[in-house]
């Protein structure tokens, strides 16, 4: 199993759904979140408060999947996310060790 962790536009959720949903894959967290990419972020002190003035909104999205769908996931959130200009987002995939469904305690995949 994959986990599939994207970071992109709040704007392309919608898009990035149903381009999942169009290859059959409905599970998934999601999550606002601020994050920064290569045009970096920065901290401002005020009177003394460190704020975060340059870290843009973006939403997190988590989807596990079976091997064999890493690559439509892939796709789905490429083609949801992309709008070409900087800031669409990066896509992390990982190994999963393992994952269980808490009410059976069956495998999940
Ligand atoms: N290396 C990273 N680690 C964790 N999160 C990241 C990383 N790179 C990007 N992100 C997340 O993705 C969001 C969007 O990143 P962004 O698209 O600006 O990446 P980029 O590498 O700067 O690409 P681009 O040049 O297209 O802007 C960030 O706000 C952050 O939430
Ligand atoms: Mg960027």
């Amino acid at each position: 199993m994959k986990l599939i962790i994207a970071y992109v536009r709040p704007e392309r959720l919608t898009a990035v759904k149903q381009a999942l949903y169009a290859r059959q894959i409905y599970s998934m967290s999601v999550t606002n979140i601020l994050g920064a990419g290569r045009q970096k972020g920065y901290t401002e002190t005020y009177r003394g408060i460190v704020s975060e003035v340059n870290l843009l909104k973006k939403i997190r999205i988590e989807i596990g999947v079976k091997d064999e769908l890493e690559s439509a996931a892939l796709e789905a959130v490429a083609e949801g996310a992309r709008t070409g200009r900087e800031g669409d987002g990066v896509v992390f995939v990982m190994d999963v060790a393992k994952a269980v469904r808490i009410r059976t305690g069956t495998a999940v995949n």
